[in-house]
């Protein structure tokens, strides 16, 4: 292999690692609005429409799917739980670590 093909492929899987990366946080976007998160979190999880309801940007990912998770099965009916419960019956826990790796990366 030359020299130049080796940087050349260097480069390719640079750039299908960052497009990999790029598409997976697209698809936490389009399944947070998708599945209508915005309604009560507001906009990229930063402005949710009641002081009772969480912020979620900028979280840990492993928490955030945590309690999806939690709120989804009812191991989390604490506080106002019961007013998302229903809004997470039908997403997946794939969409849901999709869109928790989504927001950890909302600044
Ligand atoms: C009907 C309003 C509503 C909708 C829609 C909704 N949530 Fe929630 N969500 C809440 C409320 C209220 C809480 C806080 C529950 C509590 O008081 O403990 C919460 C909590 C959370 C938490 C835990 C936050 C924390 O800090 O512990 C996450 C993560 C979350 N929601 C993500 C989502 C995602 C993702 C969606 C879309 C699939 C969604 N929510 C849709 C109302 C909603």
């Amino acid at each position: 292999m030359s020299k130049i093909t080796k940087i050349l492929c260097g480069a390719g899987i640079a750039m299908a690692a960052s497009l990999s990366f790029n598409t997976m946080a697209a698809d936490g976007a389009t399944l947070y609005t998708a599945k209508l998160c915005q309604t009560c979190h507001g906009a990229e999880g930063k402005a949710p429409i009641m002081p009772q309801y969480p912020k979620l940007n900028g979280q840990n990912k492993e928490y955030l799917l945590a309690q999806m998770k939690d709120i989804k099965s009812g191991a989390r009916s604490n506080g106002m739980a019961a007013a998302m419960k229903a809004m997470v019956a039908n997403v997946s826990e794939e969409e849901m670590a999709a869109i928790a790796d989504y927001l950890s990366q909302v600044k």
